[in-house]
């Protein structure tokens, strides 16, 4: 079966829904950030911190070409995932891809941001990221999901969307 893959800004959502909606479908859920501080025995800052974002990219890259290999996924990615061209073709060739826009302005203030090198500039800082990234959020994206009242609310509109395409 191919994979269900989540895109979207830090904080909108994407790891929850992921181990949301694969209980619901029996798929495995995979959060790429917790594949690479795992495979790096470090945490995310930490990498940013010792050897900067053009390595940690690497790494990201490389898990998006590892996960794509892989069947019956749900994969919640890293929210610059989008930042190369080469991650969203391998992820869109193993799977379905949901866009979570949970407007950036919503996020920020009330997702705890801890842990998150690049949201640690301000509100402006996060909502240029956001408006840089947009194309490329929606762009690559199969579905754009705009229901987040709950994180049941945005499982429940991703299987809707799914119900209506032929996807396994
Ligand atoms: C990043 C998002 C983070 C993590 C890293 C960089 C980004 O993942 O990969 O801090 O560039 O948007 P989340 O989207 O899970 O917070």
């Amino acid at each position: 079966m191919k994979n269900i893959v989540l895109t979207g800004m830090m904080g909108c959502g994407k790891s929850t829904c992921a181990r949301k909606l694969a209980a619901r479908l029996a798929l495995t859920a995979v959060d790429m950030d917790e594949e690479i501080v795992k495979q790096a025995g470090r945490s995310i800052p930490e990498i940013f911190a010792q050897d900067g974002e053009p390595y940690f990219r690497d790494l990201e890259s490389a898990c998006a070409r590892a996960l794509s290999e892989r069947e019956s996924l749900v994969i919640a990615t890293g929210g610059g995932v989008v930042l190369r061209r080469e991650n969203m073709d391998a992820l869109r060739r193993s799977g379905v891809v949901f866009f979570l826009n949970r407007p950036a302005n919503q996020i920020f203030g009330n997702v705890d941001m801890r842990g998150r090198p690049l949201a640690q500039n301000g509100k402006e800082a996060f909502l240029e990221t956001f408006s840089k990234r947009e194309a490329a959020y929606r762009g690559t994206a199969d579905f754009v999901v705009e229901e987040f009242s709950s994180p049941e609310a945005t499982v429940r509109e991703i299987c809707r969307l799914l119900e209506g395409i032929v996807w396994k």
